[in-house]
């Protein structure tokens, strides 16, 4: 699969969509692809040294697996050292990933996770300014440039997205508009009054602050926003156009995950909008099959694994995220391979009666059906002996009951033609689903176990 490109939408302003002038590129994006993999070997021995010598499990798990730090003497001999997992972390519970005392650690974020322990991560001064770096190059890709006012709704606190993507802007050279999530009322009035060029929130937070503009009978349309990063959940091409088109803005997608540093892990340039280029000279990606743990070829999907490169606090050696893309050749940035947009999580797929579906492929159905809102939920029931899902969604705004009739109709077929399921659609009134503050929670799964 190809990914698609995705036009401007009319009455966009143009200036986002220009390259990056080359003066505005730092020192790691400037480097060719040579130069690129000299640095990059060079950090993974380093990182697989201190990793060796300064994190017990790491130490173990090298020895178990037979290899030395000094066995890394090509890129390619990365396949020869072990995985690290969320299980890893957990194992060492808060602190026992850290390659540094306690003492040089300046920042501590957590990710909650749905069951069992937090998983803790942490940075040094350096690690800190490393990944303002990344963030602030994802502004500049995402059109970003000094001066622009940032509006960012992502969380603060033990989350990476708002202090992350603060730290970033400040290092762009914008000026931070630090909201956070929730009150989403105050936001709406406060993007008009103080009229932010750029918005960075979850996609489905953004939806929830589109329906408050219209609420407020503001057209979201009119406002100073020209740019929108949205990451931390996944979304589709089809929830790309809906948001560009209802705001009038750029929509890119930023990709990044606590272990690894947080947001700014790779990042779509607003020029192409054809998948999110890794920040190569810091995160080292590799694809396998998440099944085989086999090595995947470019371009073949699988599982995104990364070792950090310069990482000090806590290197992460082959982390297997979870999250299933595949790696596509640079573009607008020639020297950094692309990911393709992550839709798809290893663990997000439901098995329902032997048919795998990710909430994804419902999405772009729904948001392809005239009068369905983009708000939905996958109910996951049992009845009988049998598994069921129901497809909630909102429709929109008026809509005539028949249309409504005829959308739920269409859902089920498109369902049942396109994944081979069979799926209840319930089409409920506008603004009666929950509304996202942050990551949005998509499956409701109270199927009866045993
Ligand atoms: O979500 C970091 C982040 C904050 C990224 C703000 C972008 C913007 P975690 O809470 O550790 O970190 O969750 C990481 O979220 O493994 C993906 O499954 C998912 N994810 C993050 N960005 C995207 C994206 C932050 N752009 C997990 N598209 C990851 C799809 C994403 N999924």
């Amino acid at each position: 699969m190809t990914m698609s490109e995705t036009p401007a939408p009319a009455g966009v302003p143009r200036r986002t969509g220009e390259p990056l002038p080359s003066d505005l590129r730092d020192a790691g994006e400037r480097m060719d692809a040579e130069e690129l993999r000299a640095h990059q070997l060079t950090g993974l021995r380093r990182t697989l040294r201190t990793a060796y010598d300064e994190v017990e499990l790491y130490r173990r798990k090298f020895d178990e697996a037979g290899v030395r730090p000094e066995d890394c003497r090509t890129l390619e001999d990365l396949s020869r050292f072990p995985f690290t997992t969320k299980a890893d972390l957990r194992e060492t519970y808060p602190f026992g990933m850290f390659a540094v005392p306690m003492a040089d650690v300046r920042r501590i974020h957590a990710s909650s996770g749905t069951t069992g322990r937090p998983t803790v991560v942490g940075y040094t001064e350096g690690d800190i300014s490393m990944w303002a770096d990344m963030v602030a190059r994802s502004i500049r890709a995402a059109g970003g440039r000094p001066g622009d006012k940032v509006h960012v709704a992502y969380g603060y606190g033990l989350f990476t997205g708002g202090l992350g993507a603060h730290y970033g802007a400040e290092r762009a050279g914008c000026t931070v508009i630090p909201v956070s999530g929730g009150m989403t009322a105050r936001q709406v009035q406060l993007i008009q009054d103080f009229q932010p060029e750029i918005i960075m929130v979850t996609p489905s937070y953004m939806l929830t602050l589109l329906d408050e503009f219209e609420r407020q009978g503001v057209d979201p349309r009119g406002t100073s926003l020209r740019t929108g990063v949205f990451g931390a959940e996944p979304w589709t091409e089809e929830m790309r156009a809906e948001i560009e088109e209802r705001v009038g803005i750029h929509a890119v997608d930023i990709y990044g995950l606590s272990e690894v540093i947080g947001p700014g892990v790779a990042q779509e340039c607003v020029e192409s909008k054809d998948g999110l280029h890794i920040w190569e000279d810091q995160f080292y990606p590799e694809i396998v099959d998440p099944v085989t743990d086999v090595i995947q070829a470019p371009g073949e999907e699988g599982e995104l694994l990364f070792t950090s490169l310069t990482k000090e606090a806590m290197p992460v050696i082959r982390y297997r995220t979870r999250d299933l893309t595949r790696l596509l050749p640079g573009t607008a940035r020639p020297a950094f391979r692309r990911m393709e947009k992550v839709t798809r999580r290893c663990d997000d797929m439901i098995i329902l009666r032997g048919v795998n579906i990710f909430p994804s492929q419902v999405e772009e159905i729904l948001l392809r059906t005239p009068g369905l809102a983009p708000h939905f939920q996958l109910r996951l029931g049992t009845r009988g002996r049998l598994d069921h899902m129901t497809v909630r969604v909102e429709s929109r705004p008026g809509t005539a009951t028949g249309q409504r009739e005829a959308a739920g109709e269409s859902v089920a077929r498109a369902v049942k033609d396109g994944i081979g399921l069979s799926v209840e659609v319930e089409i409920v009134e506008p603004e009666t689903l929950e509304r996202s503050v942050g990551k949005i929670r998509r499956v409701v799964d109270e199927r009866s176990r045993g």
